[in-house]
């Protein structure tokens, strides 16, 4: 993972003294509670969701200076509290926050995609994830430093945090009538305070050497099944990765709308880029790039992130599951072994509903084929097969125990969370298997 100066502070150091207060990324100070003057001064442009009308929204707050400096052992009880009060509520809080944010601040709309519908809590559930963790530093940073240089692909500038912060409180003071106090209002803004500038600081230490997204042209675009595509693309300068990460992809039809998809291969020497996509139904980035997307399209890359990613310090074998498209990064985490000379044993189970979608088996055998250390387990939930039938993780459990092995996991949430048990019951302690991430807190450290 990248250092940042947020990486090595606390929450409340990256705060400054005054809590209210923060620093912009060129070291200019903003208050969180006044958003810029443009912004204020901003017509509306199209139309923007009304926030509910049973109360009137509360007036925008000015900045206290009694708020002080961030305590996040007295904080974070408060906070719990408030949370705890809104989570049974969190879908009407988050509503309503996004009514009062665009509202409020209808510039910032062009930031977000046009139907926010199947995601538009996850920036909510990031900030009450992070209120949560507001006395655990070490993670709290990891997390919030990796969310804040993710942000830099959607345009997110430090101005901005403050018009965030300013309509998350408005909306925990509507909701949590119960608990909120002022000591409970000066908690939350000391903990946003700090929760923008790790966010903040990170993405501008990653501005100084990284950009904040890529072009990739498509150059070829395979056909496999009739869902699943292999796409090949260049990207306009080298993008650094490690074998086993994932890299968030915009396409040209869908704007601001980015789904994950992992790298099919390790770093090459002609610098491109390899992902394999399964349309699922209704899928809007999916079926865009597996039914629509052919040579000569652009897509927009962000950074590559991701901690599924092979230590070469270490002698253990490698147990990797690799379920549907799940078999991209494990392909590359092969090549990347190979590329290191050291014949550690590595052992692949990949799994798909039939035979017919096993859709790189033959690029898998010709890996095995090549490599003695390898070796590579087709297992199919539906019979007939030349391999092994039933679930993936129940396969895995036969042939342990594994523990010399360190666990590698790629695939649909399901797959992982039983997957994840049967290594554990297999013999490998938690901390030594790695996976894609479930949820943003596991995309820690990418
Ligand atoms: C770390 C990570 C790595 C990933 N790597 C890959 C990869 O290499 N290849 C790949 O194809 N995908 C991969 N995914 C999944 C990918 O990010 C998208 O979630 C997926 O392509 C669906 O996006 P969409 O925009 O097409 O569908 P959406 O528009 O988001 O969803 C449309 C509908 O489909 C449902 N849906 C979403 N996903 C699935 C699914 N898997 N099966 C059935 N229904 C679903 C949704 O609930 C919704 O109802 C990865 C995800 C993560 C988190
Ligand atoms: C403490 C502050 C913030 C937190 C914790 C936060 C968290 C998140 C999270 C978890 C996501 C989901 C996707 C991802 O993981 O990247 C997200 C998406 C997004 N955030 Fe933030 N965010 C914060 C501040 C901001 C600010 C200030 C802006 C600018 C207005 C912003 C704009 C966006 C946009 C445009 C998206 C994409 C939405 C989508 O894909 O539907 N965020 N945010």
């Amino acid at each position: 993972m990248a250092t940042t100066s947020a990486d090595n502070g606390t929450p409340q150091g990256a705060a400054g003294g005054t809590a209210a207060v923060g620093r912009d990324a060129g070291g200019g100070e903003w208050n969180w509670f006044t958003p810029p003057a443009e912004e204020r001064a901003a017509p509306p442009s199209g139309p923007a969701p009304s926030p509910p009308a049973a109360r009137p929204a509360p007036e925008p707050f000015v900045a206290n200076p009694d708020y002080g400096r961030f305590d996040p052992e007295s904080d974070a009880l408060l906070i719990r509290r408030t949370l705890e009060e809104i989570e049974p509520i969190s879908q009407a809080v988050t509503s309503y926050f996004y009514a009062l944010l665009f509202v409020r601040h209808p510039r910032l709309r062009e930031l977000f995609p046009a139907s926010m519908d199947a995601q538009r809590d996850r920036l909510f559930k990031a900030l009450l994830t992070s209120a949560k963790l507001i006395d655990d530093t070490r993670v709290l940073t990891q997390y919030l430093s990796h969310l804040g240089r993710g942000h830099r692909k959607y345009g997110t500038r430090p101005e901005h945090y403050p018009a965030v912060g300013e309509c998350l409180i408005a909306a925990l003071t509507r909701y949590a009538t119960r608990t909120w106090s002022e000591e409970a209002e000066a908690a939350w803004v000391r903990a946003y305070t700090a929760i923008s500038q790790i966010m903040i600081d990170a993405a501008a230490e990653d501005e100084r050497r990284a950009p904040a997204w890529w072009q990739a042209e498509v150059v070829s675009h395979e056909m496999r099944t009739s869902d699943i595509a292999v796409i090949t693309v260049r990207p306009d300068r080298p993008y650094p990765f490690l074998a086993g990460q994932y890299a968030s992809v915009e396409t040209p039809w869908w704007p601001r709308v980015w789904r994950n998809y992992s790298l099919a291969c390790a770093p090459r020497t002609d610098g491109l880029l390899v992902f394999h996509v399964k349309a699922v139904p209704a899928g809007w980035v999916s079926g865009a790039l597996v039914h629509r997307a052919r040579p000569g399209d652009v897509l927009r890359l962000g950074a590559p992130a991701g901690t599924m990613t092979v230590d070469h310090s270490r002698d253990n074998g490698l147990l990797c599951l690799g379920g549907s498209t799940g078999i991209a990064p494990i392909k590359a985490l092969v090549e990347d072994v190979a590329r290191h000379g050291r014949a550690r044993r590595m052992e692949v189970f990949y799994g798909a509903r039939s035979a017919h979608d096993l859709y790189d088996l033959d690029t898998m055998r010709e890996l095995e084929r090549r490599h003695t250390w390898l070796s590579v387990r087709p297992v199919v939930s539906e019979g007939p097969s030349d391999g092994l039938v039933g679930q993936l993780p129940d396969a895995v459990r036969r042939y342990g125990p594994w523990h010399a092995y360190d666990g590698y996991l790629s695939g649909p949430p399901g797959m992982i969370r039983s997957g994840v048990d049967a290594l554990v019951g297999s013999g490998i302690p938690s901390h030594r298997i790695r996976h894609d991430s479930l949820d943003g807190l596991a995309a820690v450290g990418g």
